[in-house]
């Protein structure tokens, strides 16, 4: 392609270093498209004329049919997805082929590219999350009122619903949406047209290109467009901070269906057995899905440290820049369906949770606000005398509401038999009735406001 100045070919150290064709093949679909809103715009700008345009555009639809059905042929010394798909398009028409990359380079036309890729894998995660999304507030609806444990340290803490738990997670995944969306927003204008990097001398329309591409508009500064990769680091945070949310709740799952819990029974479809240990069950998928996590962090903090220190325009790092958010993607399209297939899929059980928050002292702070209520005791004595009851219950292996009026007056005389309607864990999860809170009837207003928002009813 540049062979007019150069006396001598590359070494194959060099075709090697520099073909991105093994990795940028990826973009093929992207590249045809781009290509073929160029070279209509060149003969709506009367730049190339309509016989030309046709001749390409028919070698372009070619060219895709055949990569469809053979797969894009690596041959570095056509370094890129570009260059493989130009000369293919000069085998197939001739000299018209030349005329395509009038008014355009490759650092423009790989910035567009890998926009449209971008965009497409946004609008992935988003397909994804709003799936994931469905399956949360269902199965928060069905257990709206399962009562279990809710844990700070990892310790009993207070009773919870399993609908509020999981409510939990359709919070984070509402926000990873939003964060999607705010990023395809800000990705969606058109570098096309900025050429090399100082814009073209055609006089070309960017507005029509961009049209053609469903971008909003086209961007406003040459150097820019070709030199940034935020939209990119946009997804690989915006992936990023999702996979954490993933993740989070894979380690719970992973908790959970570990034996001395016992919470959640994994569906076998997202489980492995042990080659030696028959009885085994083993969670590897969500395993995964945590381990999947560490990855795509290393793939933002890759792309990140490739850009921080390259002046304007385009320099040969940004090749580098595909790569770690092909693998991003891919990881994170698997880890969304892998955690949604185990919302959907997994028995929760009930009975197990529920016994873990009645034998956790989970209602202490219940009994120590009914002391402030009913007796006007100081909360940090009503929390002393607490404290005695959960002593006295665990010295004797039961639980606080197991207690006997005479035990407990022996504590605090102040305390009367009204004392144990606050010390089951129902009556506490119903009095955590503030906006946002555990109880059922605020959860159920939740899922209701969230199946209206994903258009569920
Ligand atoms: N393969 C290149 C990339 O992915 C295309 C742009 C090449 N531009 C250049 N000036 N060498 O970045």
């Amino acid at each position: 392609m540049w062979g007019g100045r150069f006396a001598e070919g590359p070494s194959a150290i060099m075709r090697e270093i520099n073909a991105s064709i093994p990795f940028d093949k990826a973009l093929w679909r992207q590249d045809i498209a781009a290509s073929k809103a160029h070279v209509a715009m060149l003969a709506a700008c009367d730049i190339v004329t309509d016989a030309d345009a046709e001749t390409i555009i028919d070698g372009l639809e070619t060219i895709a049919g055949e990569y469809e059905a053979n797969g894009v042929p690596e041959d570095w010394d056509l370094e890129d997805i570009h260059m493989t798909t130009e000369a293919r398009l000069a085998e197939l028409v001739g000299p018209a082929a030349g005329r395509l990359h009038t008014a355009r380079s490759r650092n423009d036309q790989v910035a567009t590219d890998f926009r449209l890729w971008v965009r497409d894998a946004m609008d992935q995660a988003l397909a994804g999350l709003a799936a994931l999304q469905r399956a949360l507030v269902t199965r928060a609806g069905e257990h709206a009122e399962s009562i279990m444990p809710g844990f700070t340290h990892l310790q009993t803490a207070q009773p919870v619903t399993m609908g509020h738990h999981l409510m939990a997670y359709y919070e984070m995944a509402a926000r990873d949406v939003s964060r999607f969306s705010d990023a395809r927003r800000r990705l969606n204008q058109c570098p096309l047209g900025s050429a090399a990097l100082a814009g073209t001398g055609f006089p070309i329309d960017r507005e029509m290109t961009a049209q053609a591409l469903g971008f909003a508009k086209p961007t406003d500064n040459s150097l820019d467009a070709v030199s940034d990769r935020d939209f990119a680091l946009d997804y690989l945070q915006a992936a990023a901070q999702c996979s954490l949310h993933l993740s989070r709740l894979a380690e719970e799952m992973v908790i959970w269906a570990s034996q001395p819990f016992g919470f959640v029974r994994m569906p076998d479809t997202l489980s492995t057995g042990s080659s030696i240990m028959p009885q085994k069950k083993n969670p590897d998928a969500a395993e995964l899905v945590r381990g999947h996590a560490g990855r795509i962090v290393g793939c933002l903090t890759s792309l990140m440290v490739t850009m921080k220190g390259l002046p304007l325009a385009y320099s040969k790092d940004m090749q580098d820049d595909k790569p770690p958010v092909f693998e991003a993607a891919s990881l994170l399209n698997l880890s969304i369906a892998a955690m949604t297939g185990m919302v959907d899929g997994a028995t929760f059980r009930t009975d197990r949770m529920r016994q873990a928050a009645e034998l956790g002292y989970a209602t202490a702070t219940d009994l120590a606000d009914w002391l402030v209520r009913q007796a006007d005791i100081p909360f940090r004595e009503a929390h002393h005398i607490t404290g005695a009851a959960v002593k006295l219950a665990e010295g004797k292996g039961v639980a606080l509401e197991a207690l006997t009026l005479d035990e407990l007056q022996a504590i605090d005389s102040r305390i009367d038999e009204r004392v144990y309607s606050a010390l089951s864990v129902e009556a506490s999860v119903a009095a955590r009735a503030s906006h946002g809170g555990t109880a059922p009837a605020e959860v159920r207003k939740r899922v209701a406001e969230a199946r209206q928002h994903l258009g569920m009813d």
